[in-house]
Order: structure tokens, then sequence, then C-alpha cells
């Protein structure tokens, strides 16, 4: 996508490998490999096919890095179920910064997200965390899967945003593989973040605010589909202390036991910090349902509810089924006898299309006066 337009060549690299050479000679891709009997055919479809984005309509080359899930789907659509992978809406990613900026840090305070350092562990492409433009200073993402961690890297590199402004850690290991959220205590995960923080001289200064969309998932189901998919992993003995083994099966739960732990861990070592937790969800754990109410107990202990919307599953994900998405918002606030009543509200009406429209760059008041009559109606 970032090196393939209208005037994109195909060049053979020393080493027999084809490469896509673009914007005017400008832009050079990673050397592909292509069978010697399909170089002619793959030459011609190139060079006669281009990538078509116009910045006034919205179609990006980000765009089009949005909507990756979908390639992965097509080429291996049991690896995509088997780790709970789907994107978040581009624009669904935008409203749900819009709405943090608006109703939880409101447009009174100094307060605003760049006084946080953003984590997405669960990055996919880095939807929810590179969506809006010069509205995130620092941020982590990190992913399971290696090919995701590329492209979030790529997709980083086209916008100079993202590495001239504060700063974006991508941690990954020299191996090329993804870093796993579940598999590990919370110390071994945020020490790993933090080597990486230390090669460039940074340092978690500031409070966590965790922004993700976790796989909504449950491993209730035949285990060999996971073993193929290498979705077998067993998740750390400090998450399932929280959920229990039976709400362990979902790893949505599992990431925000995770959550807990390492938001628990950053304020044992600096006290005065009071992260956040920004994230997608269904809504059993909110009610809560019954087998998930221990976890919520223990949860409710650590965070308090802030704010929240629903919106409707199949209208923003590529998700089966018309059930309602939570975007929920919890500041790690700890008090024992705390019991949170989560009233969201209700945007199930909402659909793509009426967000699809918004100027998104547009100043944050007059963004606020075009989608107020959105809110209203919540
Ligand atoms: C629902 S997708 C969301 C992606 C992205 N945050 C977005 O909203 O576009 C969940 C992501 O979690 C990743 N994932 C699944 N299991 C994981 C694990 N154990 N550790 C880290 N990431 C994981 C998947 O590869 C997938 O990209």
């Amino acid at each position: 996508m970032a090196y393939w337009d209208v005037t994109s060549k195909i060049i053979e690299t020393p080493n027999n490998e084809l490469a896509v050479l673009g914007f005017k000679g400008k832009k050079i891709s990673d050397p592909i490999h292509v069978a010697s009997k399909h170089v002619k055919a793959f030459t011609h479809f190139v060079e006669t096919h281009y990538v078509f984005t116009n910045e006034g309509s919205g179609l990006t080359v980000d765009y089009y890095f949005s909507r990756f899930d979908e390639v992965l789907a097509a080429l291996d659509p049991e690896y995509v179920r088997q780790h709970g992978i789907f994107f978040t809406d581009d624009n669904l990613s935008k409203f749900a910064l819009w709405f943090v900026e608006r109703y939880f840090f409101g447009r009174h305070t100094e307060e605003s997200l760049n006084d946080y350092i953003v984590f997405d562990p669960a990055g996919g492409s880095g939807n929810l965390v590179t969506s809006w433009r010069g509205h995130l200073r620092h941020k982590i993402v990190s992913e399971l899967q290696p090919d995701l961690l590329k492209v979030i890297e790529k997709r980083m590199r086209q916008d100079p945003y993202h590495i001239e402004t504060g700063f974006t850690i991508i941690p990954k290991t020299v191996t090329n593989q993804g870093l796993n959220f579940l598999d590990r205590a919370a110390d071994d995960y945020m020490n790993e973040i933090e080597r990486v923080l230390a090669e460039k001289s940074l340092r978690m200064d500031k409070p966590l605010a965790f922004l993700l969309n976790p796989p909504y998932k449950s491993t209730d189901e035949n285990e060999d589909n996971r073993t193929d998919k290498a979705a077998n992993y067993g998740v750390h003995a400090s998450i399932t202390a929280h959920t229990g083994e039976d709400a362990a099966k979902e790893r949505y739960l599992t990431f925000v036991a995770q959550i807990l732990n390492i938001c628990q861990r950053q304020v044992h070592q600096s006290p005065d910090l009071q992260p956040l937790l920004l994230i997608f969800t269904p809504t059993s754990w909110l009610i809560p349902r019954p087998t998930y109410a221990g976890f919520r107990r223990i949860f409710d202990a650590h965070f308090q509810y802030e704010d929240g919307f629903v919106v409707t599953s199949n209208e923003f994900f590529k998700l089966q089924g018309r059930w309602p998405v939570a975007f929920t918002l919890w500041r790690y606030k700890p008090d024992p006898d705390r019991q949170n009543h989560v009233t969201v509200r209700d945007l199930t009406n909402l659909t793509a299309r009426q967000l699809f429209r918004f100027d998104w760059n547009a100043p944050a008041e007059l963004l606020d006066g075009l989608l107020e009559p959105v809110m209203e109606k919540a």
C-alpha cells in the first residue's frame, strides 16, 4: 500500500527478488519473493494497477492499513478466528478518543491523554493509537502476531508525527516474534517494555492509559483448532488468580486482569500515579454475568468507573451476530469497599456511515457541535 501508486514499477534486487519502486522512484518496498514462473504476470499486474488514494475523501494509505485484518482473514481465516483478530473501525477509534477528550477530561481541564503513556498491548495494525493524527503523543503498541507488528511499524513510518512527536515504541524481540500479553507475569512483561524504553533513553515517567480492543474469544471449545494456530498458550497464574479458571476462558477478561496487575505494579513503584483503562468489550462483565461477579469484586476494588457507551457489534466490527459492544473508561484508584454500577450511553443506533462523514481534523469545539446531535439521543 505504501509503495504502490500510479508510477510504480517492479525492480529486481541483487538477490533475484522483486521490489515495488513507487512515488516517482522515491519509495521502495521490502524485497518480495516471487516464483520465476509468476514474475512476468506479477510485474504486469502491479504496473497496470495502482492503489487509489484520496486524502479529501478519507481514502488514505493509513485507511488501507486500518483494514489489514481483512487481508489476514482472507489468507488464514482460522488463525484470525482463534486469535480474535478484527480491527476497530477507523472512525469509531477516533470517536472513542473524542469521547474521552469531551466527556472524561472535559474541555475545561488542562489534562489530556498527552499526560499519559497510551498503551495498546493488542494493537492489531495500530488502529486505535494511530487513527487520530496529532492526538496521542506518547504511545506503546504491541501485538502477538509478528506480521501485524511489522505492519504497525510500516504504518508509523508513513507518518512523521508518530516519530517526531513524543514517542512511539513498538517492542519486539529480535527473533521477530510478537509479545504475548497473557502468558507471563506483569513484572516480566513490563521489564521487557522498560528494556525497550531504556534503549531509547526513555522512562516510564507518566501514568499508563491502556487503550485497547482485546480479542473477544472464548477458549471453551475444540482445543485442536487452537493448537494448530498457536493459540493454545497458557494464561499466567497471576492472571487466573483474579479471574478464576472459568472466567479465564474469556480472553478479554484475562486482558483486563493483566492490566490490573500492571497498574498495581506501576502504582506500587510510583504511588502518585493514577493509570487509566479505556477498553472495548462485550457487556457481560459489566452487568455482570454471575460467572464474572467474583472477578468484578476484585476489579471494582481497584478501578473506579467513569463513563462509557455501547454501539452495535456488526455495525463497526467484522463480527458475526448483533450484540452491544461497550467502550468503558476506568481510573485506577483502589478502594476495597467500592462496587461500581456501570451505566453507559446507548449509541446502538449509531452507524458507521454517520461517522464516516466527519472531518476529524476540525477544531475541537466545531467537532463537539457536530457530534452533539449524536450524543443528545444517547
Ligand atoms: C480485536 S483485535 C484488535 C486490534 C486493534 N487493537 C484494533 O482495535 O484495531 C485483537 C488483537 O489482539 C491480538 N492478540 C490476541 N491474543 C493476544 C495476546 N495473547 N497477546 C497480545 N496480543 C494478542 C490479535 O492478534 C489482534 O490483533
